[in-house]
């Protein structure tokens, strides 16, 4: 039932809601921006998708075409001549480039999906504020890292906020919209507005750890890790418990691997240093030595379960 339709009411929504924003450029063609990406191709923007990797670019446009496939299987189900036209459409908006400057040159909106990492994510958008437009919005896609330290490195601090996408950007309706100190009401509202013509739910959240799904979330997962570390309980019975006994589509376990457990050292590692005294917080060997054999959940092929590699 929460996956039925989902696709069809975000497409129908985003052709309803028009925003000012036309040309958005995502940095970061992995799991999030991919999807990000897409959502915006098929609102109808422009689309520029940049990655250190012009590999992860191949494999961020394949998987766009295959994502769209299922947007046409339910909404074009009767006209598959429309729907190829979407998809040929869609895919026709989003052009690749590695070099985060020139995209952001022609950018209305440039939101940042790259790796969970304070300095890098500093260098990037020290790098674009030199180069985009004065009226571009800088968004951050972060899990977990503060908008305001983030954005104390841009001039534009008034142009700068969070939009929090979640996994799989295409299916799940919610976009946590983040003002910082700074954000100003005009990028807010923009950015609000913007939420809606992808598709998306908009929440407004203060600039606080985990803003509100992921305060919730990761220390879920981070628990679910623990009690299987313990050896309290399987895998798998700790995901069916979850799944059967409190009605979630995936258990915890299922999730960590799906987010990417990189992600998840990630965002438990930056917590932990911020607030040694939070118990929630502290590291989890069993996830450090994961990550540290290169498993990172589907994405790699294997974290708590084994996969096909993709
Ligand atoms: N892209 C586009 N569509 C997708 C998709 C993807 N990557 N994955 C699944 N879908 C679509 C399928 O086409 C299918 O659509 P229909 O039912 O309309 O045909 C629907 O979603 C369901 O897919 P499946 O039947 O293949 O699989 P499922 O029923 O197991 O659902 C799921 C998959 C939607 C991912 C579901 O398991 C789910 O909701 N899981 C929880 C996801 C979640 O909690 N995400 C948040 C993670 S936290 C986060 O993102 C924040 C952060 O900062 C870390
Ligand atoms: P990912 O590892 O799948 O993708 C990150 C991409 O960024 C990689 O392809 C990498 O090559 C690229 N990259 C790294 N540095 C770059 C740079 N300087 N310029 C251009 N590209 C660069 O990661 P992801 O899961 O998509 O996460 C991206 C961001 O989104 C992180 O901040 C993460 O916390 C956040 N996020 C993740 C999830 C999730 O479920 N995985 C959900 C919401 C938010």
């Amino acid at each position: 039932m929460i996956q039925f339709g989902i696709i069809a009411r975000n497409f129908s929504s985003s052709s309803a809601v028009q925003s000012a924003i036309k040309n958005v450029t995502v940095i970061g063609g992995g799991l999030m921006g991919s999807g990000i990406a897409q959502v915006s191709a098929q609102a109808g923007q422009n689309v520029t998708l940049v990655d250190v990797s012009s590999d992860v670019l191949a494999k961020a446009q394949k998987s766009i075409g295959t994502n769209l496939g299922r947007v046409v299987k339910k909404v074009y189900k009767d006209n598959p001549a429309e729907g190829e036209k979407f998809v040929a459409e869609s895919l026709g908006r989003i052009k690749t480039l590695t070099d985060p400057s020139e995209a952001a040159k022609s950018a209305d909106l440039v939101v940042e999906a790259i790796v969970e990492n304070m300095e890098v994510k500093h260098k990037l958008f020290k790098q674009l504020d030199g180069v985009a437009p004065s009226h571009t919005i800088f968004a951050s896609n972060t899990s977990s890292l503060s908008i305001n330290e983030i954005a104390s490195v841009v001039n534009r601090k008034d142009k700068f906020g969070g939009l929090h996408f979640f996994n799989p950007v295409p299916v799940m309706k919610l976009l946590e919209v983040v003002r910082g100190a700074e954000t100003n009401d005009a990028t807010y509202q923009a950015m609000m507005s913007w939420g809606k013509s992808v598709g998306k739910t908009c929440i407004t959240c203060k600039d606080t750890p985990g803003f509100v799904v992921n305060r919730l979330l990761v220390p879920y997962i981070c628990e679910a890790i623990r009690l299987f570390e313990r050896g309290d309980a399987s895998a798998r019975d700790i995901d069916i418990a979850m799944k059967l006994g409190a009605g979630y589509p995936m258990g915890p376990l299922e999730l960590a691997d799906y987010v990417g457990l990189d992600t998840n050292k990630f965002i438990l590692d930056g917590w932990h240093k911020k607030y040694p005294d939070q118990p929630l917080f502290n590291p989890i060997p069993l996830l450090d030595k994961l990550v540290s054999e290169g498993k990172l959940g589907v994405k790699s092929g294997e974290g708590f379960y084994k996969y096909d590699k993709k």
